[in-house]
């Protein structure tokens, strides 16, 4: 008799904004999908058909599609999640404190839990972002310690970095091939034929998990050096006199010239972090660690370009637009907003956020001071910066900030021609 093939269960540990896309995308490509979370409100609302993540363009219905043809649902006890399954995904934050130093304490967690639930024959991929040797060295060995089995042999290991950007999930995990490494054959090989099915994307396989980890932080810190030259660039046009996005076109016009676009600052919790994912791990000096200054220096360049316009800013009241740390996303990780309040301060200036995408509650939480557009005291306001440009901002009525003296453009986004009508100084970023 044919007898059926069963349907894989895959346990996706950790239901963000990334897990539980991919927990979506796996249930509807056939497979039952388990999602783990510490979260009790996350674990409720998927249970309910609903997604927690906003501004992902054909998130909510995947979810609730999912949902109805009951290939998805949500626990609380990873251990039980993982025991039921023959694929685990884990996609739980690695971060750094306040000393750039890697904070595992989430991960850790939920490794042991997994470890805890982890049979013979299971395969784990890790897709955190991680320092390279992370997944084979610290959670490959914690897991055979307390479960006693064997990587490679019992159970098997991978990695496969998560290399989507917010707002573009599901499109990004459409288009970009996914890197696969694993711990010896056979781990590479189920964990590329599971990608080929769930994710139905081309995939690229790598020599070893240390190779596939290396490779996603080799991306963010390439971003990160291409947007300080970037930086550099516009110091050096501002110096001269020269209008860098002029630069920019005429050169980037040559295929081997990709000049990225400077920036007030670079934000979030990828590219501002990852680089210490090499420099806390033997990289001591060079462009990487050379890049971070120059992108953490750019709100102090903008603020002497502001001082050097306006005077001292004591006593000024100043308007920051944006709180997340780009345009059009909810996110405030290491936004250039917090090093901007925090020097503005220094500076004894009246610092007040707005954001659209925050509720006021929500910034005051931050400690920050919220103001919104339509609050008479706008017309208070003597210097607006632009630091995340949200499509809110592009019908921005510049003639509202009826006392403004400069608005700084952190983005290079606004028309100048429309402020300066509104009798306000422009600044910008490169000439
Ligand atoms: N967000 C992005 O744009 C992006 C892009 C590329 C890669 N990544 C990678 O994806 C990772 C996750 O990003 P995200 O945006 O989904 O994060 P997120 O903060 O939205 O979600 C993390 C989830 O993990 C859960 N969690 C924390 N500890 C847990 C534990 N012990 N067990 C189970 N769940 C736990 C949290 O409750 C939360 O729901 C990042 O750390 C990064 O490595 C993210």
């Amino acid at each position: 008799m044919h007898k059926e093939k069963a349907t894989q269960t895959v346990c996706v540990v950790g239901l963000g904004k990334i897990g539980l896309t991919l927990a979506a995308v796996y249930a509807n490509n056939g497979f039952n999908v388990i999602g783990a979370d510490v979260n009790d409100k996350v674990v409720s609302t998927v249970n309910q058909g609903q997604s927690h993540v906003a501004n992902e363009p054909g998130l909510d219905e995947l979810v609730l599609r999912a949902f109805e043809n009951k290939r998805l649902r949500a626990t609380l006890n990873t251990k039980e999640a993982v025991s039921k399954s023959t694929i685990v995904v884990v996609i739980v934050p690695v971060l750094v404190d306040e000393q750039n130093d890697v904070d595992y304490s989430y991960i850790d967690s939920a490794v042991e839990e997994i470890a805890k639930g982890v049979k013979k024959n299971t395969t784990i991929i890790f897709e955190t972002t991680l320092p390279p040797g992370d997944t084979k060295n610290r959670f490959g060995k914690r897991i055979e310690d307390m479960s006693g089995l064997k990587a490679g042999n019992d159970f098997y290991l991978a990695y496969s970095p998560e290399r989507v950007y917010s707002n573009h999930i599901l499109s990004g995990l459409e288009k970009y091939p996914k890197v696969v490494g694993g711990l010896n054959e056979k781990s590479l090989q189920i964990a590329s034929a599971f990608y080929k099915k769930a994710l139905q994307c081309e995939v690229i396989e790598v020599d070893s998990t240390d190779t596939a980890e290396f490779s996603k932080v080799a991306e963010c810190v390439y971003r990160d050096v291409n947007i300080a030259l970037a930086n550099e660039l516009a110091k050096f046009a501002d110096e001269k006199g020269v209008k860098l996005s002029d630069v920019i076109k005429a050169s980037n016009s040559q295929p081997y010239s990709h000049i990225h676009s400077p920036g007030i600052g670079v934000g979030g919790h990828c590219i501002p972090i990852y680089p210490y994912f090499f420099m806390n791990r033997g990289l001591k000096e060079g462009l990487t660690h050379f890049s971070r200054e120059v992108n953490d220096g750019m709100a102090e360049y903008a603020i002497s370009k502001i001082e050097n316009q306006v005077g001292a800013l004591e006593t000024k009241n100043i308007l920051i637009l944006g709180l997340s740390y780009r345009g059009n996303v909810k996110e405030a990780t290491k936004s250039t907003t917090w090093l901007l309040t925090e020097q503005l301060k220094k500076k004894n200036a009246n610092v007040f956020v707005h954001d659209p995408m925050f509720t006021e509650e929500e910034i005051k939480s931050f400690s920050m001071e919220p103001l919104s557009l339509g609050d008479p005291r706008i017309s208070t306001l003597d210097i607006v910066i632009l630091q995340a440009f949200h499509s809110e901002y592009q019908d921005l009525r510049f003639e509202d900030f009826t006392n403004c003296k400069l608005i700084f453009d952190g983005r290079n986004e606004f028309n100048k021609e429309d402020i300066t009508r509104a009798g306000i100084t422009y600044e910008g970023l490169g000439g």
